[in-house]
């Protein structure tokens, strides 16, 4: 777990539909919410483009997640490629009657910029791009 941005991309309250039948929240919501994270990082990067999730690497579960737990996700971008980026998220839990947040969750995903065809297009226009 690294440094965390000051703001989170995301910050959600999770309630008792998304638990598992062990009483903490179901792993599928938190990845529901770090795939989402992780796309409006993407998006900040060029807003006019659409991204599709290709690949979600190395998800890694530090702590449950329980019911009143404020959850928070924050991204990263990790790397820009031709049409696609990678995106860190971390997610970390304020449990109730707590100040502090703890890390819970992490992950690496892989977002394509994608056309109306959902074929891979350039991340960035081609003069918004640093030369080689
Ligand atoms: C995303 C998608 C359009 C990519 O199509 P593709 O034919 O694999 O595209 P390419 O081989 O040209 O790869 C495009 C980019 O994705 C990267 N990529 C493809 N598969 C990858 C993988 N498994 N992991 C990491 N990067 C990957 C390539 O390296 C390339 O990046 P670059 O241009 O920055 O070098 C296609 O796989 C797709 O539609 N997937 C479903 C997406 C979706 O519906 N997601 C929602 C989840 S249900």
């Amino acid at each position: 777990m690294s440094d965390c941005p000051p703001d989170p991309s995301i910050r959600v309250t999770l309630l008792p539909r998304d638990t598992n039948s062990h009483g903490s929240i179901f792993g599928g919501v938190i990845l529901s919410h770090i795939d989402l994270a992780g796309a409006i990082e993407a998006q900040k990067l060029n807003p006019d483009r659409q991204f599709v999730t290709v690949a979600m690497d190395e998800v890694i579960f530090h702590q449950p997640v329980y019911v009143g737990d404020v959850v928070s996700f924050y991204t990263r971008l990790e790397r820009v490629g031709r049409t696609s980026v990678r995106v860190h998220v971390d997610v970390r839990a304020r449990r109730r009657r707590s100040r502090e947040e703890v890390p819970v969750t992490e992950a690496d995903l892989v977002f394509v910029a994608v056309d109306e065809d959902r074929r891979p297009v350039p991340v960035l226009d081609e003069d918004a791009r640093p030369p080689a």
